[in-house]
């Protein structure tokens, strides 16, 4: 990366230009590189059209990716699979940074502080440039939010009862260390209905002490989809800082930041948006009315982007202030970038409602298969639903040993490569709910999906039904 030149302030971040070497014209810059053309795909004549050509489409994009055939990964969930094409570009970015470490970056058109990615990234994502960066992951987003923002002993946070620890853990800090009171709120699981309930349940929870909420867009438990946008209203009615963990929102559903109105969002790069491994993207608002006070304390530039405005919050670029933070993993964030662009070429709003038709379809073969038997843990509703569909066939959902054998057993002698949620169902059960998490992503076809509902009950039936 390049580096600060203290000498320099505040303007003391060095922009070097993109820089075309000779030899590096092949692939000159994250903005050339090779990706498909989709829009092209499916009117191909060369191909004869066996498939309907919406079934076609996605073969062709399934052949983009490399993934083991003798296995049928459904755990996007936990991590995504990079495509051929920014596998490819993920190692020509390597190769470069190894042979030459001093230029790469420039050669690749990634600037201090990323300008261009971000930008690209914001046209996106329904934001401003200066709003948006490139993170870690999740985890990293949500520790860079929670930990970044002003609280004092008393003031209260209202969470659900189904985050994740990556929310979780910082959390749990700020209560430790500045006296912070965490109020779980119960989400709706087997009964959700309509946004209102959502909002009414925070609503309940709220007191004079509240200052924030934090809720999964998707949660990873049960791939419930939140009403984001009802709840960062509710919030901003009541003068509440909405905190986002969107781990399972990028690459599976189109998303809008300023249309959702929250005040930060920590989303994963490496999971639906199949970049490389430790890549994200953070939103954070940094426009219009009260602006939450924020420290960016993890971030290597607030002495010159953030001190000089005073830190006062809409007078400086945040995203930019929070884009560095020590040296970074280039060629893995460009390559996530190229992962974002294949998804616009394909189409966000397409891939959304494919990726939800499948677990549609995969919900409606299950009932059909299991004759109604089991639970189903994921919204049949389609504003409530995400590429998540969690199931448990069996009829006490508490029996772990059970349930997690299921999915290990559906691996190793099916080749069907899910994972296990446990979580409360309801807030205050003692005992654990647990059932099978199947994601369903762009690279799937309802063929494979059938042949996983097969296999399930085939088990389901030799583990004694
Ligand atoms: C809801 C949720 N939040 C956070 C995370 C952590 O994600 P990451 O690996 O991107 O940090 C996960 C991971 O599965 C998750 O499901």
């Amino acid at each position: 990366m390049a580096e600060i030149v203290s000498s320099a302030l505040p303007g003391s971040v060095t922009r070097r230009g993109f820089i075309k070497l000779a030899g590096c014209a092949a692939f000159g810059g994250a903005a050339a590189i090779a990706l498909p053309d989709f829009a092209a795909a499916g009117k191909s004549d060369r191909v004869k059209p066996v498939l309907a050509p919406e079934a076609h489409f996605w073969e062709k994009v399934r052949q983009e990716f490399i993934l083991d055939p003798d296995v049928v990964y459904l755990n996007i969930g936990t991590t995504g699979a990079m495509p051929r094409r920014v596998l490819e570009n993920y190692a020509e970015y390597n190769r470069l940074a190894a042979s030459r470490p001093r230029t790469f970056e420039s050669e690749l058109g990634a600037s201090f502080g990323l300008p261009d990615q971000r930008a690209q990234l914001a046209a996106q994502f329904g934001c401003n440039a200066d709003e948006i960066c490139l993170s870690r992951n999740t985890t990293d987003g949500m520790d860079a939010i929670l930990n970044g923002l002003d609280f004092n002993a008393g003031d209260e946070i209202l969470l659900t009862h189904h985050e994740h620890i990556g929310a979780l853990s910082p959390l749990n800090v700020l209560q430790d260390r500045y006296g912070v009171v965490l109020t779980e709120v119960e989400i709706p699981v087997l009964d959700v209905r309509n946004a209102i309930q959502f909002v009414e349940r925070f609503a309940a929870k709220i007191s004079g002490r509240t200052k924030a909420i934090v809720f999964s867009h998707i949660t990873y438990k049960t791939g419930t989809r939140l009403p984001a946008k009802d709840l960062c209203r509710f919030a901003r009615e009541n003068g509440l800082i909405s905190i986002v963990d969107g781990a399972h929102a990028p690459g599976m559903l189109k998303l809008d930041f300023h249309d959702m109105g929250c005040d930060f969002y920590a989303g994963a790069g490496h999971k639906w948006q199949c970049g490389p491994g430790c890549t994200g993207i953070l939103y954070m608002r940094n426009h219009g009315e009260n602006l939450p006070k924020f420290w960016a304390q993890n971030s290597s530039t607030y002495t010159f982007l953030a001190q000089p405005a005073g830190n006062l919050r809409g007078q400086y670029d945040i995203a930019y202030a929070m884009q560095y933070r020590g040296q970074a993993n280039i060629s893995a964030q460009l390559a996530m970038v190229d992962a974002c662009n294949m998804w616009e070429r394909i189409g966000r709003e397409r891939i959304e409602a494919y990726v939800c038709g499948l677990s549609a379809h995969l919900k409606k073969a299950l009932q059909k298969k299991f004759d109604g038997l089991g639970t189903f843990f994921c919204p049949d509703k389609p504003e409530f639903a995400s590429g998540l569909t969690s199931f448990n066939p069996f009829a006490d959902v508490t029996d772990g040993p059970r349930l997690t054998t299921f999915v290990q057993r559906l691996q190793d002698e099916y080749g069907y490569q899910a994972r296990y949620t446990n979580f409360r169902l309801y807030q205050d059960d003692l005992e654990d709910t647990y059932a099978v998490r199947i994601s369903t992503h762009l690279f799937h076809n309802r063929k494979q999906l059938d042949g996983l509902v097969a296999a399930m009950f085939d088990l389901y039936g030799q583990m004694g039904g």
